[in-house]
C-alpha cells in the first residue's frame, strides 16, 4: 500500500486553514481537481443537452461520464443504473413515491432505528398513504448495532420493501446487509440501502451487498452536492413509472430525473471518483482496478486512525461514547460530555480549532432509542484526509474541556 495522507491533504485547499476537519460525515472538503473540473465546465462553456453544437455535446458527454464514474465507484453493472438527483433525501422521496404506487392495504414495509431519517420518513409517509403497515427494526442501544434478526424477523410474505442503512451516520455501525438483503429477496421484497455514510469508507460492490437500490451522496466523498440512487440493474428501473413531464425523456434512467441536470456538479463528481481512484499512488490499471486498490488503502488508513480515536475516547473519564460497535463500523464516534450540552461542547472544540458536528444529525430514531433525545451528542468523523495530528488534537481538547 502506498497511501501518503500528507500528499492527499496537500490536494485539499480548505485543509490549509490549520483546523482539524473532523466533520466529514456532514460533508467532506473537495480536492483541487474537483474545484478545477467544476470551474472548467463553466469556463469552457456549456449549453443544455440536445443541441447540434459542441457546448451541448459537452454537456451530454459530462452526464454520460458521470453515470459511468458512479457506476464504477459502486460496482454497478451499467451506467444506465445510475439515477442522479439533488440530494439523497430528494431521491428517496422520488423512489418512495414510485415504489409505493404498487403498495396496497395489508402490505408491509420495514425500516430501522439505525437509519438517518431520510431512509425512514419517506417510506413511512408513503406507506401510510397506501394503507401499508410499517415495521421498525430496533437497534441495540448498548452496542449501537442493528442485529440481523431484528430486521429479518420483521420480513414476511407481505413485505414489499426493506429500507436499511449500510452505515449509521452517527454511530458508524455497519449492519450485515448481505444477510438482510438475502432474506428480503427470499420474501420477494426489495432492499433500498442508504449508502451515504458507507460509500465514503468502503469499496462498494453492489452485487455483493444484494441491494436493489443503493443511495449515495457525492458531497460525502470529496465531490460536489449531487446524489445518486443506483439500481442493481437497469431492468428494475424499466418497470417503474415516476411522475414526469409529458415531453421529458421516457428512457431509463432519464425518466427519473427532473429538469435540467447540474452539469458542472456532474463534472465535479467525475473528478471526485478519479481522485478516489488515485489515492493510492501504486494503484494501476483502469479506474475500476485503481478504485479497488485505493478504496482498500483508504480503509486501512481510516481503520488505524479510528482505533486511535476509539481507544483515546475510552481512556477519557469525562467522555461517554454512545454505542461501541463490536463489528465493522465507519471511523465515526458519537459521544457526550456529562453536564455539558452537545452544542456547548462543539462550540468549545470549535474555539480550539476543531470542526465537529453536534445534535441529532437527523438520526432521529437512533437518538431516541439511545435515550439521549434530539439534543443528540457530539460527532467526530474521520475522512481519508484525516491524520493522527487531527485525532490527537481532538483527544487533547476533549481532555481539557471534559476535565
Ligand atoms: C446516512 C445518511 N443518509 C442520508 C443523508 C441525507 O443525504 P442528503 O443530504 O444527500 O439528502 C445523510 C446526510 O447526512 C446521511 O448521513
Amino acid at each position: 500500500m502506498a497511501y501518503d495522507v500528507e500528499k492527499v491533504r496537500a490536494q485539499y485547499p480548505a485543509l490549509s486553514d490549520g483546523r482539524a476537519w473532523l466533520d466529514g460525515a456532514a460533508g467532506t472538503q473537495v480536492p483541487q481537481s474537483v474545484i478545477d473540473a467544476v470551474s472548467d465546465a463553466y469556463r469552457v462553456g456549456m449549453s443544455n443537452v440536445g443541441g447540434p453544437f459542441e457546448s451541448s455535446r459537452r454537456a451530454a458527454g459530462i452526464v454520460a461520464e458521470a453515470r459511468a464514474a458512479v457506476a464504477d465507484l459502486v460496482g454497478a453493472p451499467d451506467p444506465a443504473c445510475v439515477v442522479f438527483g439533488p440530494s439523497m433525501t430528494a431521491l428517496t422521496y422520488r423512489f418512495a413515491a414510485v415504489l409505493a404506487a404498487g403498495w396496497a392495504p395489508g402490505d408491509e414495509v420495514v425500516v430501522t432505528q439505525l437509519d438517518h431519517d431520510a431512509n425512514v420518513r419517506p417510506w413511512m409517509q408513503y406507506a401510510q398513504r397506501a394503507g401499508a403497515a410499517v415495521r421498525m427494526a430496533e437497534l441495540d442501544p448498548a452496542t449501537g448495532e442493528l442485529p440481523v434478526d431484528q430486521v429479518t424477523s420483521l420480513i414476511g410474505e407481505r413485505t414489499k420493501l426493506v429500507a436499511v442503512t449500510a452505515a449509521s451516520n452517527v454511530l458508524g455501525t455497519m449492519p450485515d446487509l448481505r444477510a438482510i438483503s438475502h432474506r428480503a429477496r427470499e420474501a420477494g421484497a426489495l432492499t433500498y440501502v442508504d449508502g451515504v455514510q458507507h460509500c465514503p469508507h468502503a469499496h462498494v460492490r453492489l452485487a455483493e451487498l444484494g441491494a436493489d437500490f443503493y443511495a449515495t451522496s457525492a458531497y460525502k466523498w470529496a465531490g460536489p452536492h449531487l446524489a445518486a440512487v443506483v439500481a442493481a440493474d437497469p431492468w428494475s428501473l424499466e418497470n417503474l413509472y415516476p411522475d414526469k413531464l409529458t415531453p421529458s425523456p421516457d428512457t431509463v434512467p432519464e425518466r427519473f430525473e427532473l429538469g435540467t441536470s447540474p452539469f458542472a456538479a456532474m463534472a465535479g463528481a467525475v473528478a471526485a471518483v478519479d481522485h478516489l481512484a488515485g489515492l493510492d499512488s501504486d494503484a494501476d490499471g483502469g479506474r475500476v482496478e485503481r478504485l479497488a486498490v485505493s478504496r482498500c488503502s483508504v480503509q486501512a488508513h481510516e481503520d488505524e486512525l479510528a482505533k486511535m480515536l476509539f481507544d483515546g475516547l475510552a481512556a477519557l473519564d469525562g467522555v461517554v461514547r454512545y454505542g461501541a460497535p463490536q463489528g465493522p463500523c465507519t471511523p465515526t464516534a458519537f459521544f457526550g460530555l456529562p453536564g455539558k450540552e452537545p452544542s456547548d461542547a462543539a462550540a468549545q472544540l470549535a474555539e480550539r480549532g476543531l470542526n465537529v458536528s453536534h445534535g441529532h444529525s437527523y438520526a432521529w430514531e437512533a437518538v431516541h432509542a439511545l435515550g439521549i433525545g434530539p439534543k443528540g451528542g457530539v460527532r467526530a468523523s474521520l475522512s481519508h484526509y484525516s491524520n493522527q495530528a487531527d485525532v490527537q488534537r481532538l483527544l487533547d481538547a476533549l481532555g481539557e474541556i471534559s476535565g
